[in-house]
């Protein structure tokens, strides 16, 4: 069995998510590898009690990044930090030699994400991979296996979303993630983008070119202390795309959509595929939802499937019980060790996003913003 003993950088909302995930490791079946939390960096004293009661594994909690990556005990990082320091802090832990789980969108811009992959290329001895955990959704999982196969036949189109809506109340108080300063320009983008690129750019369904349509719905939020500032960020971006079936040849149009201020959708992730021979649809909404229609010539009829606990790692949850959220965030984080273990993912579905796809999204985020400027389509 081996250890990988993980330090937290960034303890909030995903920092939590992560170390809870630790917590449970005896969850996964059949598995030579195991985390262990030894350190946790954050800079708000206010959210580290909570660790110190919960890990008696820890050795260091610190609020000095530098301090967590001159450790010893430490072999791999978890780091989720606002983007704006996502290039300063990823350089910082792949330099110090620690394999890394980063945090989406991987840096703030494109200037900031092309320094952490000249910096990735200086440390070929450290593993790094950037955190999407939807494909490990049962249903994904297997839409994932139908790729593979060349199940879905020539494609027709394929359109992927991630539509919230808390932000629909223009009374939310304002917080990092709608400052142009801390989360980047990409707004809405760089927050849900990578999530729904992932699936895509791993099929090999990359954009060659985009037109994008932002909106900025809510101008001016409350600070919380009475005052209304400026909120500039995109909520909601649609990105037209044309993407390439590698199998035929042939174009077809891929849209990804990212939406802060979606109507009645409280965090819905989802996916269709269509093609000539098949076609698949999956929502979060649905969790346990597969929705299939397979053309054999004759009469075209969507069925559903009632998917249960298939995983691509093994856990102790019986098979016909539903998955969620911290599920398969565990299983992204055993997909994240299991590779770095054994150099490869278990399956081509079942593998975190790479840094390169992670580059792509950024190369799409920047051209989507200037194709919103130019109001035309920006090849990529
Ligand atoms: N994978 C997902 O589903 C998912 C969901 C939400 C957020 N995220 C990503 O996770 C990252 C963090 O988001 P969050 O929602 O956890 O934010 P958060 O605000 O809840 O947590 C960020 C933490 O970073 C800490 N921090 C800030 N500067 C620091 C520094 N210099 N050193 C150490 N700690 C510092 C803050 O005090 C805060 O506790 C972002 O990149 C975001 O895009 C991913």
């Amino acid at each position: 069995m081996k250890t990988i003993r993980f330090g937290i950088i960034g303890a909030g909302l995903m920092g939590r998510e992560f170390a809870s995930a630790i917590s449970r490791w005896c969850h996964l079946l059949d598995l030579d590898f195991k985390p262990e939390l030894t350190a946790v960096c954050d800079k708000n004293d206010a959210i580290l009690p909570w660790y110190k009661e919960n890990f008696p594994s820890l050795k260091l909690v610190t609020g000095d990044y530098k301090t967590l990556l001159a450790d010893p005990n430490v072999d791999a990082v978890y780091c989720a930090v606002p983007h704006v320091l996502h290039q300063e802090l990823y350089v910082a832990i792949i330099s110090a030699g620690k394999h890394l789980i980063g945090e989406k969108p991987f840096g703030v811009d494109l200037k900031a994400n092309t320094a952490i992959m000249d910096c990735i290329r200086r440390h070929p001895e450290v593993f790094v991979r950037c955190s999407s955990e939807f494909p490990f959704y049962p249903s994904v999982q297997r839409i994932g296996k139908m790729i593979e196969a060349g199940a879905f036949g020539p494609i027709i189109e394929v359109n992927a979303s991630f539509r919230h809506s808390s932000d629909l109340d223009s009374s939310k108080p304002i917080n990092w993630k709608r400052l142009v300063a801390v989360n980047g320009e990409y707004g809405c983008m760089g927050d849900l983008g990578m999530h729904v690129c992932h699936i895509p750019f791993r099929a090999g369904w990359f954009p060659r070119n985009v037109r994008a349509l932002l909106s900025d719905l809510v101008k001016q939020r409350p600070d919380g202390k009475g005052t209304l500032v400026a909120c500039e960020t995109w909520d909601n971006a649609t990105l037209l795309c044309e993407s390439t079936d590698a199998a035929t040849g042939q174009p077809f149009p891929l849209t990804l959509k990212t939406q802060r201020i979606a109507p009645g959708e409280t965090n819905s992730w989802s996916l269709e595929i269509l093609g000539m021979k098949a076609c698949a649809r999956f929502s979060t909404k649905n969790p346990r939802r597969l929705e299939l229609l397979e053309y054999t010539g004759k009469e075209q009829a969507w069925r559903e499937i009632d998917m249960g606990n298939e995983t691509a790692f093994k856990t102790i949850t019986g098979g016909i019980f539903e998955i969620g959220f911290s599920a398969i965030l565990m299983q992204m984080f055993a997909a994240f060790m299991h590779e770095l273990v054994h150099g490869k993912p278990v399956s081509r579905f079942a593998g975190c996003a790479t840094p390169d796809e992670a580059a792509w999204s950024h190369r799409l985020f920047t051209a989507a913003l200037e194709s919103q400027k130019q109001a035309s389509v920006v090849s990529l």
